[in-house]
Parts: C-alpha cells; sequence; structure tokens
C-alpha cells in the first residue's frame, strides 16, 4: 500500500458518496485494509511489530488527514454541477439546476393591470379600497339613483341570489342603506358594477375624498369574444368643492396616457346615460390618428340624489365618477383577441407575461 496512490485516489473523489467508500475501504471498522493490517501485528515477530505499528499509524494520519480536507473541499463546491455540457453561467441561480430552466410562478395578466391601474390612481392622490362581490339591491342600484321599478333593474344583466320578482321569500338581509324606510329593496346580487362602492364609501368618509376600487363584476349574459359572465372592473369617484368635468378630463386623459405610455393618445366625451351622474358620458380613445375609436369607459358628473342617499349636504359638493372594465383594457394593450381567454387556464396563453 503505497500513501501516494491512496492520496490520488482520495484526490480524484468527485463527489461524498465516493469518498466515503474510499474512507471505508481503508479505514472502516472491519474490512478496513489499515485496520485489518493494524489487527494483524500482533502475529508479527516482536521485532518487527514496534516499526510496522508506527508505519501504519502515521499512514492512517495521513489518511485521515487527506480526506478531511477533500471533505472540506467537496462541501464548499457549490450544489450546481459545472462539468454538465449545459450549463450556462450566465442564468441567474435560481434557473441553474442542471442548466433547464426552473419554471417560477407568474402573475395573471390581469393582475399586471390592476396593479398598473392602482400604480397611476396612487401616483395623483387616489386611494384604493375594496368592496364585497355580493351587494344588496340597495347599493348596487336605488342608492345609485336607479328606480324600484323592474325596467330599472334590468339596466344590467344581473345574478340575482334571491329573486326580488318574486314576493315572500324566507330569507333578507337588513338593510344597511340610508334610505332603509323608502327603500326595502334588500336582496342579494353578485354585483354587476362597483359603482356601489361611490355609496359604501361616501357613507363612511366625508368630502374632499378620491379613491378606486378595483374587483371582479358579474353580469348574467351570453358570452362571446368581447363579454364574459365575470370580468375585473375598476370604479373611480373624486368629491371636493369645486371639482369638475375638466378635473375629470384630466385625471382620465393621464390614466389613459400613462396605461397606454402613448402620448399621441387621444380621448373623447360623449354624451350618455347613467342615473347615478348628470351630465353622464361614454369616453373614447384612439391611440393614432389612423386607428379607430374605442369606447373606453363610462363616467359622468356624481348627481345630486346620489349626495343625498349617502347623507350629504345637496349642493355642497361636486364630483365626477368612473367606471371601466379592467379585462377589455388588458385586450387593448396587450392584443389579447378574445376576452374569455382570461379564465380558459390555457398555460401557453397565461406564460406569455
Ligand atoms: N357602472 C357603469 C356600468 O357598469 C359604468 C359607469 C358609468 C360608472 C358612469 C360610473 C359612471 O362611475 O359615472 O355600466
Amino acid at each position: 500500500m503505497n500513501d501516494r496512490a491512496i492520496k490520488k485516489e482520495i484526490e480524484n473523489a468527485g463527489n461524498k458518496e465516493e469518498l466515503r467508500v474510499i474512507e471505508l475501504r481503508y479505514l472502516g471498522r472491519k474490512q478496513g485494509r489499515i485496520t485489518l493490517r493494524l489487527r494483524k501485528i500482533k502475529e508479527l515477530p516482536e521485532g518487527e511489530r514496534k516499526k510496522e505499528g508506527a508505519a501504519l499509524n502515521h499512514l492512517r494520519g495521513e489518511i485521515e488527514e487527506a480526506i478531511e480536507k477533500k471533505r472540506h473541499a467537496l462541501n464548499q463546491r457549490s450544489e450546481i454541477d459545472f462539468s454538465g455540457k449545459h450549463f450556462d453561467i450566465s442564468l441567474p441561480p435560481h434557473h441553474a439546476k442542471n442548466g433547464l430552466p426552473r419554471s417560477r410562478g407568474h402573475l395573471h395578466p390581469l393582475t399586471l393591470m390592476r396593479r398598473e391601474v392602482e400604480t397611476i390612481f396612487s401616483s395623483m392622490g387616489f386611494a384604493v379600497v375594496d368592496g364585497p362581490l355580493v351587494e344588496t339591491e340597495y347599493y348596487n342600484f336605488d342608492a345609485l339613483n336607479l328606480p324600484p321599478n323592474p325596467p330599472a333593474r334590468d339596466f344590467w344583466d344581473t345574478f340575482w341570489l334571491q329573486d326580488p320578482k318574486r314576493s315572500g321569500e324566507k330569507w333578507s338581509v337588513p338593510n344597511e342603506g340610508r334610505l332603509k324606510k323608502a327603500l326595502p329593496t334588500t336582496h342579494l346580487l353578485l354585483r354587476t358594477h362597483i359603482s356601489p362602492m361611490q355609496v359604501r364609501f361616501m357613507e363612511k368618509n366625508n368630502p374632499p375624498l378620491r379613491f378606486i376600487s378595483p374587483g371582479k363584476v358579474f353580469r348574467y349574459e351570453a358570452t362571446d369574444t368581447s363579454h364574459d359572465v365575470e370580468f375585473m372592473y375598476v370604479e373611480g369617484l373624486m368629491v371636493d368643492k369645486n371639482v369638475s368635468v375638466a378635473h375629470m378630463k384630466y385625471i382620465l386623459f393621464t390614466f389613459l396616457q400613462k396605461l397606454f405610455s402613448n402620448k399621441s393618445m387621444e380621448m373623447r366625451l360623449r354624451p350618455s346615460y347613467f342615473p347615478f351622474v348628470e351630465p353622464g358620458f361614454e369616453v373614447d380613445m384612439r391611440l393614432a390618428e389612423s386607428s379607430k375609436w374605442l369606447e373606453i369607459l363610462g363616467a359622468g358628473m356624481v348627481h345630486q340624489q346620489v349626495f343625498k342617499n349617502v347623507g350629504y349636504i345637496p349642493k355642497q359638493w361636486q364630483g365626477f365618477a368612473f367606471g371601466m372594465g379592467l379585462d377589455r383594457l388588458a385586450m387593448l394593450k396587450y392584443k389579447i383577441p378574445d376576452i374569455r381567454l382570461f379564465h380558459a387556464h390555457d398555460i401557453k396563453f397565461l406564460e406569455q407575461f
């Protein structure tokens, strides 16, 4: 047994397992070669025992030391196998296992869009608030100045959780609104828009105020490339003493310009009707003079009746409100052809973002 050869063997061990095998081969308590020879010393003639013992102990010390050194060196080495052919040294460490990209989680395009919208409005001083998905008829309709008759309830196609056309339901919730005596409409529904958050927020806060409220809304409709039964929406409201249509135009224009990073974007207002605003508008934009006008959102100056409904003194305050579909914005920004893709769980689609 020559110590140079053993040291070379130790030096060549490729990993900790190989090193352990070598260690056992020489120093193993039962079959280790050094161990066996040490055990045989007593069979030697007296004169040779001492010399052999000293030589073997020296050798054992050398082997132990070499193994310790090697073990330390192996521990220092990262777990990445640099000998692999496909290892790309330029990849960040989380990609490095076997040189193959490790898949990471990523955000849904609608989440990306929501965050972008929140960032832009936050930069203009708007708070971001959340609201309930299950609403009462009062907040979704009455408090927003939609009269309590069946045609007004058809303003949006609604998923009713309690049918208002049926009389004598067994269950109902307490009416939370301030008009509870006048309008006992407490049926539950899935919110069709987030304009109800105007009312909820103003009931609890005094002006001046500005906030947006993003989230899901639901419509009981047939689906096609631009309609789904569920989509993301964002409502916004700003109330102060002298808020005018000019403020509304500036805020909405700045928002759209930032969102589409497009300086030549144009925006126009068309008159429209929503019972909770007066005047009401449909807001269109176009990204270039050569392209089509696209309807982007609904907006208007808050109807004084809505201020009355939340307990503000009428005529003291002015404000504007707006509501838009985030899915639609995301489709335009990311050039997505079909709104239903957002909920189709198609990994190829989702991984593009
Ligand atoms: N809530 C309306 C809808 O879903 C959109 C809307 C229109 C919101 C005008 C507003 C507004 O705040 O002022 O169709």
